[in-house]
Parts: C-alpha cells; sequence; structure tokens
C-alpha cells in the first residue's frame, strides 16, 4: 500500500532567495495521525497548503498514488480536505448550511445526500440550529466549528488541520478529540497546544528551519526536553503550571514558582 502522504525534496518560498521550506521530506502511513509542531513562522500552514496543491513548490508531493499537479488538483481536492488556520479563509457563502453543502454539491453528490452530509456535519460540530445563520455574524469559536464541518461534509481521504483547538471552550475541545479520534481519514494536524495533540496523534513530527528536524512517537518527541528546546519549543512553564495545578500549590503558577531544579525537568 502506498504511503497516505509523500513529500520529498520540497522546497518553496514566497519571497526569491528566502526559502520557506527547504528540502523537506516527510512520509505518512494511511489511517495515521500525525502531529505538526514548531515556533510560529516556521512554514507549518506553508507545507499544509502544498496537500492540496494551493502552494506548488519544487520537489515531490504524493497523496496516495497521485502526485499533486496541476492536472490532478480536481482529484486530489476530492482527496485532501483542507481546515484553514483562519476559518475567514474557509467560509464565503451567505449561510451556515450553504458553506457546508458547498463541498458535498461540488461534488456532484444529489440533493438528499447532500442534505444528509449537511446535517450530520453540523451535529457532530455541535452546529444544528445554525443552518441559517450568516457564518461572518458569528463567534470565532463558532466560525472555526462551521471551517471544520464543510470538511467533514466532504469525507476526505486526508484532512489537514490547522491550529484547530484554538479558540475552542473545554467541552468543545473534548468533543472534537473525539471526533478526530473516531475519523478513519489520515490526519495531518498543526497545533501549538500539546495536549490535545497527545490526546490524538500517534507521531509528531517538528518542522523547524524549513525541514523536519525530528519524527517519532508523540510522547517520544514533546517528552524530549532538549529536542523541544533546541528547535524553539520550550515546555518548562507548561510543565510547572501542570505540576502546581495538580499538586495545589497555591499562588500564581508563574516563574516565580521556586522548585528545587532536579524537579524542573
Ligand atoms: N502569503 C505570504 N507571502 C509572503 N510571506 C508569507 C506568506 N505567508 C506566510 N509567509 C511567511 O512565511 C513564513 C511561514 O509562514 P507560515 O504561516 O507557514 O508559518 P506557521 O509555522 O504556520 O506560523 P504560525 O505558527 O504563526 O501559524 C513566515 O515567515 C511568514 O511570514
Ligand atoms: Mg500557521
Amino acid at each position: 500500500m502506498p504511503e497516505a502522504i509523500q513529500i520529498k525534496n520540497l522546497s518553496f518560498s514566497y519571497t526569491p532567495g528566502k526559502p520557506v521550506l527547504n528540502n523537506l521530506n516527510l512520509e505518512v502511513k494511511p489511517g495515521e495521525k500525525l502531529g505538526l509542531i514548531g515556533p510560529m513562522g516556521t512554514g507549518k500552514s506553508t507545507l499544509l497548503l502544498h496537500l492540496n496543491g494551493i502552494l506548488a513548490g519544487s520537489g515531490m508531493v504524493k497523496i496516495g498514488d497521485t502526485l499533486v499537479e496541476n492536472r490532478s488538483l480536481a482529484d486530489i481536492r476530492r482527496k485532501v480536505g483542507l481546515v484553514f488556520q483562519n476559518p475567514d479563509d474557509q467560509l464565503f457563502s451567505p449561510t451556515v448550511e450553504d458553506d457546508v453543502a458547498f463541498g458535498p454539491l461540488n461534488f456532484g453528490y444529489s440533493r438528499e445526500e447532500v442534505a444528509k452530509r449537511v446535517r450530520n456535519a453540523l451535529e457532530a460540530m455541535s452546529l444544528t440550529g445554525f443552518e441559517k445563520s450568516v457564518s461572518h455574524h458569528l463567534s470565532m469559536g463558532e466560525r472555526k466549528r462551521v471551517a471544520l464541518a464543510t470538511v467533514i461534509a466532504t469525507n476526505p481521504e486526508v484532512i489537514a488541520f490547522d491550529e484547530p483547538f484554538s479558540s475552542l471552550d473545554p467541552s468543545m475541545m473534548a468533543q472534537l478529540l473525539k471526533l478526530i479520534n473516531g475519523l478513519q481519514a489520515t490526519l495531518v494536524i498543526v497545533s501549538q497546544l500539546f495536549l490535545p495533540l497527545l490526546s490524538c496523534c500517534d507521531r509528531v513530527a517538528i518542522l523547524n528551519k524549513g525541514s523536519i528536524m525530528a519524527v517519532g512517537p508523540a510522547q517520544d518527541i514533546i517528552r524530549d526536553d532538549e529536542l523541544m528546546r533546541s528547535n524553539g519549543m520550550d515546555l518548562g512553564f507548561y510543565k510547572k503550571a501542570c505540576r502546581a495545578f495538580f499538586n495545589k500549590i497555591p499562588g500564581r503558577f508563574l516563574f516565580t514558582m521556586k522548585y528545587p531544579s532536579n524537579k524542573t525537568k
């Protein structure tokens, strides 16, 4: 069976001479849930935009057996759903219902099938009752959920989620994690929120300086303090805050807290 996603020697620059992606290689297996992490501005969103051909760099991107190239774009857009970091980049129709129906209608499904997909996707995102709402009047968290529903309604083989957990309240976060864990599709999930990522990803890849610096089991990567720190992601604050929270240490969690040095690691 081919890899669900195969990326070889991918390089891309927005500005000549300033590469954002630099000879990047990555493989994702069918059905795998891969977390993609890295400091801000290192090209995570840029990489996702290559998966369905919105951007095209040099090198190779393959989805299953299909090369991402101009002549395969229609096929690729069916196979790969992308949930944008900013929901306003995803939503353009007058109502929520129209936004969610757009993909399935475009793929030629019958009216009944489209209605069923819209109903199921809205229900999955706790948006039943929002059908006639104007997407751009909704709150950020609601728009984020509509953006997710637009992709879930098309049921693609591969879904790339760009910061799906931001702007969600705790119960919506738990619901989304349950939904993600139940998806059969191959997933690439970009997030700065490590706890949700650990709750749903098999492997994690670190993107830094245009390349994949490490890839491995999610817990091994995120628990490797030295690897995380050397790639610009110091989890010291989160660790202290979690420890203080669970040990019921009173007061603020921040850097004013003193721990014996062997306990700060
Ligand atoms: N359309 C664009 N034109 C020019 N430069 C861009 C464009 N989009 C992104 N960049 C630049 O490319 C680099 C990578 O951006 P990208 O949005 O992919 O990073 P990111 O890792 O997703 O960041 P974040 O974690 O903040 O979302 C950044 O330096 C950014 O300023
Ligand atoms: Mg981004």
